[in-house]
This record gives structure tokens, sequence and C-alpha cells, in this order.
């Protein structure tokens, strides 16, 4: 099949890279040059500029790309209104009709043109007559797709790495549970994953399903339920309550919407729900935390815990043990935690899934964490070498790295049967050395405090760590 994907954004390009991936001829369409140069050098399916609101521009595009099969219009309006919404939505979607009559459309709307705000659960056959111009508008425009025999996607509020306005503005101490009358738990949140929505409008478009569609996980969850579920998980305090936010940009809204039509044609999400996608999607979390850092790094939330880091061989275990038993606090291990999960030792792992694999069970198990409090964690020499780790290390922890010599290192690591790497064709030492030089800057650039241990019994360092702790988490106020 042939495919325009009109509005390259964060759901349009992941429809394409999925259309791609599925073996399909696809065509990206930005509305500028600089995001068409950027995605061209990006992605492997070529991309054409348009603008969507001129006809001639159209026109141009026709000429360009040719006859298509399906066309799926993902542009967005920016943070135009009414106005945007008229041109690229409304004239934009009957400009490519115009010039592409006998190709499938598909337009991707939006949950907003439900204004039901009494809780109730709608589904594509519920009233959907917004109060609002722009819902108006986006009505206008699913008709033409509906005109056509075509599809209308209709996507809930979207999520996913780099973009969870949720979590960021808990993070950064801006949320509140709007209430209303009839909303005493804050308004019920409808929501989907990029990943699942691209996936919605590939599956709707390569399978001719025609007509409404609502595109939004199975999560039936009020906003205070999700922001005291995120409270506990990020060591933050549960936000306040507020009035209902008049600028919000959907709208105020207060209903369920169903995606009970969609499932049944087969559409499974990857992501059924928020909560268990911070855990389930590697990046999400991480890509939060990593600009809520960048923005306001005196204010980054810091869960009270204490997190070890440093080479093998360096004590970060026996030293964790001992600071735990010193606070009362509990003690945890990322490499036990691994082979627990596992069910087999760390060098059958390196041995059946290669490093790689290792590092992505390192990282599940750190999401894992989130939500620790009053635990000591030691962590494989190798956490930091993951940059998706750094944030969720910075954020689970007071981080203290324990510096330790060569001489020491490979006297403390004999045997080297638990460390596959060191059993490779370097002599330990030398290898050893390197990961010094490799890792020394990022176990610098993490830690709140360094010990070089050499001169150190396992004990003293522990007391080192235990106060420095215990004086750091009491400026915070912890
Ligand atoms: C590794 C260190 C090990 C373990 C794995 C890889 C590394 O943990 O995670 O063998 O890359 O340095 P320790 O630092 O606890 O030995």
């Amino acid at each position: 099949m042939k495919v325009l994907v009109i509005g390259c954004g964060f759901v349009g390009a992941r429809a394409a890279d999925l259309l791609h991936a599925a073996g399909h001829e696809v065509f990206g369409v930005t509305h500028s040059s600089t995001s068409a140069e950027r995605l061209a050098a990006e992605k492997p399916w070529p991309v054409l500029t348009c603008d969507v609101s001129s006809l001639e521009s159209v026109q141009a595009l026709r000429a360009q790309a040719g006859p298509v099969d399906a066309l799926i219009h993902c542009a967005s309006s920016g943070r135009g209104g009414a106005a945007m919404y008229q041109t690229v939505y409304v004239d934009g979607m009957m400009h490519l009709v115009t010039a592409w009559p006998d190709a499938w459309p598909l337009y991707t709307s939006s949950t907003s043109v439900y204004p039901q705000t009494d809780g109730s659960t709608v589904d594509e056959s519920s009233h959907a007559d917004p109060d609002r111009d722009t819902g108006r508008l986006l009505r206008a425009a699913e008709q033409i797709a509906l005109d056509q025999g075509g599809t209308v996607a209709r996507l809930a509020g979207i999520y996913g790495p780099g973009r969870s306005f949720i979590l960021k503005n808990l993070l950064e101490g801006k949320s509140g549970v709007e209430v209303a009358a009839e909303a005493p738990d804050g308004r019920l949140l409808n929501q989907i994953h990029a990943h699942d929505a691209a996936a919605a409008v590939v599956h709707l478009i390569t399978h001719r399903h025609s007509g409404i569609f609502n595109v939004v996980d199975d999560a039936h969850m009020t906003q205070r339920a999700c922001l005291e579920a995120l409270a506990t998980l990020f060591s933050v305090p549960v936000p306040g309550v507020k009035p209902p936010d008049p600028g919000r940009k959907r709208g105020w809204s207060h209903k369920h919407v169903s995606n009970a039509r969609l499932r049944a044609t087969g559409w499974i999400p990857a992501y059924p729900d928020y909560l268990e996608a911070l855990q389930q999607d590697p990046h999400l979390v991480s890509s939060i935390l990593a600009e809520v850092l960048e923005a306001r790094e005196a204010e980054f939330p810091r869960a009270e815990n204490i997190v070890l880091i440093g080479l093998m061989g360096s004590g970060k275990s026996t030293v964790g043990r001992f600071v735990a038993r010193l606070l009362g606090f509990q003690f945890a291990d990322t490499d036990h935690m691994i082979v627990n999960r596992a069910g087999c030792s760390i060098p059958e792992i390196f041995a059946r899934e290669g490093e790689a694999g290792f590092r992505k069970r390192e990282s599940a198990v750190l999401r894992e964490l989130l939500g620790s409090r009053r635990h000591v964690i030691a962590t494989g020499g190798g956490i930091i070498t993951q940059p998706v780790n750094l944030p969720l290390l910075r954020h689970l922890g007071f981080i203290t790295w324990l510096e330790a010599g060569t001489d020491l290192l490979v006297r403390r690591t004999p045997s080297n049967n638990d460390r596959p790497l060191l059993r490779g064709e370097e002599p330990p030492r030398v290898k050893l050395e390197r990961l010094i030089q490799e890792r020394g800057p990022i176990y610098k650039s993490l830690a709140d405090l360094r010990i070089q241990t050499d001169d150190l019994t396992q004990e003293e360092s522990a007391y080192g760590v235990a106060e420095s702790a215990r004086i750091f988490f009491a400026k915070r106020g912890v």
C-alpha cells in the first residue's frame, strides 16, 4: 500500500515508522522545511513539505507524490486556536480529499469532541456536539473523512517518551486535582501511549475499518487516583485540589471514553494502563525526569535512599549492608534483583542475551525501585553506562561513589566467576584500568559524595556514607 502521512509529529512519525516497517510505501509530509530536513536525516522513508491549508501547496504535493492508496491527516494545529483549526484541519482535510479523491482518508481527531461532564462512559454513538469552536471544527474535519467513506480516529491525551504533562507538572510542583461538583475526585483521565495511538491508526487504515473509533487505553482512573499513585512513586507531596482550569486546551470534561469498538477490531494496546507504562516503557520516566532535572536541578525530587555506585570490587555490597544496618534502612542490590528475576546467573544472562540483554534487565530493575524509601541500593558497576539510567539514579537517592585503586580492585575480584566482563581476553588489571578511564567521569558527574576507600575499613566507609546522607536529607527537610 502507498500511504501519505501528513504531519510527522509525535503520532504521525511513529505511524510512518510502523507502516514502513510493515513493508508499505510511505511518504512523510511536514509543514516546515527544517523538520523535513531533520526527519529526512533520521528516517528511512522520504519526507516532503506541504502547507495543507493551501490548495496550491497540496496540488504541488499531489504532483510530487502521485496517486496514493491512503492518506493519514495527523497534522497539528500547534498552539493555534479556532483559526488554525479551520485552516489546518477543515480546509486541509478538504484539500487532501480533493487532490486524492480515490484514496482512503483517515483523520486523527480527539476525544475532546465529547463534551460530557457527568462521569458517564461514552462510546462512538454518544453525542459529540462540542460546545467550543475548536471542537466543532474537529467535527467538521471528521465529517469530510466520513463523507468519503473513510476513518476517524478520536485520540485521547497522548503521552510517551518526552511527553507526559501529568508527570512533569507533578514533579515540578504544579499539579492540582481539578475538582467540580460532579467530579469530587478530579476528572476522569483518558490517555493513550503514542506507540499505541500510532499502531491504532496503522491498524485502522491497513484493515480499512471505516467510521469513528476512539483510541484510548483500558484504564479507568480519576485524576486524584493517578496523582496519588504518582506522588507515592516519586516521593513528592500529594497535590491539593483546585478548580477546573478554564484555559485547558481540550476543555473541561469528565467522562470515561470506551475503546470497546476499536478493541473489537483486534487492536491490542501494548500499554493498557498509564501507571504500568511507567514501568514498561524504558524511556518514559527517564525522559521526563531528565527534562525536570535540566529545568530545575535544585528542586529536583530525590527519594530518601542511598545509591552506591563504583567499579566492581569497590565494596558497594559490603559497605551498603553496613550503611543499611547503621541507618535502619533496607538493603537492595541491583545485580541480585536481576539474578532473581531472570532465574539464572549474570554470566548465564551475558551468554544468552549478550551485554545488551543484561543492560535492559538492569534498567528494568531500576524502574522497579521507583517508589522505594529508606533503602540502600548497591548498583552494578556498569549501570551508569546507559544514559537512560542516569536521571533515574539521580532521582532514586543520595549518590555515593566508592572509589578504590586498581590494586585493591584486582585483589577484591579474584575468581571473577560472577563477572563476565573480567573474563575476556584482556587481563583483569588492564580491563579495570580501562573501565576507570571510561566510567570515572560519569561516576564523578553523578556523585553527591565521593569516598576514596583504599585506606579505610569498610565500616569506616559506611560511617562516612551514613553521616553524609543524614546531613543531605536533613538539609532537604526529609
Ligand atoms: C558489571 C558489574 C557487575 C555486574 C556485571 C557488569 C560492570 O556488578 O553488574 O557483571 O559492567 O561493571 P558489580 O559492580 O557489583 O560487580
